[in-house]
């Protein structure tokens, strides 16, 4: 069988894109990267997928006249090179809802928090200051309502009395590093369905034991 064939969107730095291309380089991984497309044409995250030998295009946003324009553009290039799973890896830009229409259950998104809890940006900080402890990461698929949709995979992470944003942060990226190649894996090996918008993964089996945080006895 074919591998599924990946398009991944990106704005900056890249470092989930990597991840993706560092397992797609396994001979047994069941997907590929055919395009990576920016609209930062600084991005860092190109040099990566360069690097690596995958085809990129930018796409301006500031050239385009609407957004619908400028998500149109896209999704024609995702098309002309056979994308089958779209992949948004800190792709900083708002998506139309035709956009999210024509890609649904076909797109999938990374968050740092568990979501529901904790949408949009700064959600590392909102986090702390809400005191909760656990945070995480989520991939999800991809709804019209920003950081929605059927939820694939969730990366918990403790958090401790001296985290701040940053420290947290960069430990929420390692978790994400693990979980988007890990939903990628899932979605190409074809286990998971959408049953009223709830992504069903065949042969799901929890892990076992629990998280407390405080640890009890501490
Ligand atoms: C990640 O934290 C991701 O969860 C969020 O944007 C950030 C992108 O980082 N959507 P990178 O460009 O993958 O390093």
């Amino acid at each position: 069988m074919g591998k599924l064939r990946l398009a991944v969107l990106i704005s900056g730095r890249g470092s989930n894109l990597q991840a993706l291309i560092t397992a797609c380089a396994q001979a047994d991984f069941p997907a590929e990267i055919a395009l990576v497309i920016s609209n930062k044409a600084a991005a860092p995250g190109l040099q990566l997928a360069t690097a690596a030998g995958i085809a990129t295009r930018v796409f301006d946003h500031t050239a385009y006249a609407s957004r619908s324009d400028f998500d149109r553009h896209i999704t024609r290039a995702m098309e002309e090179i056979g994308t089958e799973l779209v992949c948004l890896a800190g792709f900083m830009r708002l998506l139309s809802d035709e956009f999210c229409d024509h890609w649904r259950d076909r797109m999938i998104n990374i968050h740092p928090s568990l979501l529901p809890a904790f949408k949009g940006l700064d959600v590392q900080q909102a986090a702390l200051d809400a005191g909760v402890r656990f945070a995480g990461c989520t991939v999800h698929y991809v709804r019209k309502e920003m950081d929605t949709g059927p939820i694939l995979v969730q990366a918990v992470v403790p958090i401790g009395p001296d985290d701040t944003a940053d420290s947290l942060a960069q430990r929420i990226l390692a978790e994400e590093h693990r979980i988007y190649p890990l939903a990628v894996r899932l979605i190409a090996d074809g286990r998971v369905s959408i049953k009223d918008e709830r992504a069903v993964i065949s042969g799901h089996e929890a892990p076992t034991g629990q998280l407390i945080n405080p640890p009890a006895g501490a």
